[in-house]
């Protein structure tokens, strides 16, 4: 018989943008209506990088969260080469930061403040050691004579394991782990290493942006990989290995900034990420793991305890339709649509 209900801990995010202003307000219902809680980015111009910074963006998350008063928003700060000891230390006692995340300067959205030298970040990555802290790394090289397809199998080899040799005490995360390379890498290390991995990920291969026409909707970063990569990403988030847990890394942009001469990197998630991963799930028959992946995984790694609400997901008979955008104007976006029919539908029975 196969399984058409489901019902787990309400889900945590554990990687999400929800940007500011009229596109926060537009996107932090998406997720607040799925999601217990979510690891928040904190790639916005100015970066969150003080304490005060995440306390104040924090209140403007919960604010457009509107009706749904149980999503709990968890900070980070933006690893930028003027941190200080202090204020890690500051955030880690007054309980609000959680993380913070390091972004190789020019890898991505909003990098720009970003390290370019890691020497120079040493000392607050030792305090966050010793705190217990975890860094959350967007495992990317920037240099530019490494391939795009290549950055992260590069990055693993040139940063994040000289990094962990040095620091065995400090906790990572490969954030959107993109390659083969990326889940074998993790699997070889017991402790203190984990992977978050995207919805988008999952589903596509670098053909479903380049093939037939190109499609900014699919352009992200990392960028989508080959097929290979795409068959070991799913065999890391199904397999109920601690490690690897969700981060949907939704990345709103405007539609006006993805259909452009320069599109932004970027997939939009939020409201249908569930859906998709049980359809993920189901098709490598591992529904019964969906709930390690998404509610049980990353809570674990990041010390917090499952969420005590729970989440339905009922597969219908018809397919699951969503609207192909939200928002209007300057501010509308536009779901991830893999193009083709999704059957699982989630709801909130507490
Ligand atoms: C993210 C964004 O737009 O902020 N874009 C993306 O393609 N994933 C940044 C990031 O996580 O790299
Ligand atoms: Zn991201």
């Amino acid at each position: 018989m196969s399984i058409t209900e489901l019902v787990i801990r309400r889900p945590d995010d554990m990687h999400l943008h929800l940007r500011d202003g009229a596109m926060m307000r537009l996107v932090t219902p998406e997720s607040a209506r799925d999601f217990a809680r979510a690891i928040i980015m904190p790639n916005l111009v100015p970066p969150v990088a003080t304490v005060a910074m995440a306390s104040a963006y924090r209140s403007r998350i919960l604010a457009a969260a509107g009706d749904n008063t149980a999503f709990e928003p968890l900070m980070t700060l933006y690893l930028t080469e003027s941190m200080t000891a202090e204020e890690v230390r500051h955030g880690h006692e007054t309980g609000l930061i959680r993380a913070l995340k390091l972004y190789p300067a020019g890898a991505t959205t909003n990098s720009a403040s970003g390290v370019r030298d890691i020497e120079r970040v040493m000392g607050v990555l030792e305090t966050m050691a010793e705190l217990g802290m975890p860094l959350l790394v967007h495992g990317e090289v920037t240099d530019p004579a490494i391939d795009i397809f290549d950055r992260e199998a590069v990055f693993i080899d040139r940063v994040l394991d000289p990094l962990r040799r040095r620091l065995p005490g400090l906790g990572i995360v490969m954030e959107h782990v993109t390659t083969r390379n990326g889940t074998d890498y993790v699997r070889s290390v017991e402790t203190g290493l984990a992977a978050t991995l995207t919805v988008h990920h999952l589903i596509l291969n670098r053909n479903a942006l380049l093939v037939g026409g190109i499609r900014p909707h699919f352009y992200c970063l990392p960028v989508l990989k080959r097929e290979e990569h795409r068959l070991a990403l799913r065999d890391a988030a199904t397999s109920g290995d601690p490690r690897f847990f969700l981060g949907t890394d939704s990345a709103p942009h405007a539609v006006h900034a993805k259909e452009n001469n320069c599109g932004c990197a970027g997939v939009f998630t939020a409201t249908n990420a569930l859906s998709w991963l049980a359809h993920v799930f189901e098709e490598e028959n591992a529904l019964e793991r969906l709930e390690a992946f998404v509610s049980i995984n990353g809570a674990e790694f990041y010390g917090l305890p499952a969420s005590g609400h729970h989440t339905r997901l009922l597969r219908l008979d018809q397919p699951v339709s969503h609207p192909p955008e939200l928002g209007s104007g300057d501010v509308r976006v536009r779901l991830f649509d893999p193009g083709f029919p999704c059957h699982w539908h989630v709801g909130n029975p507490d």
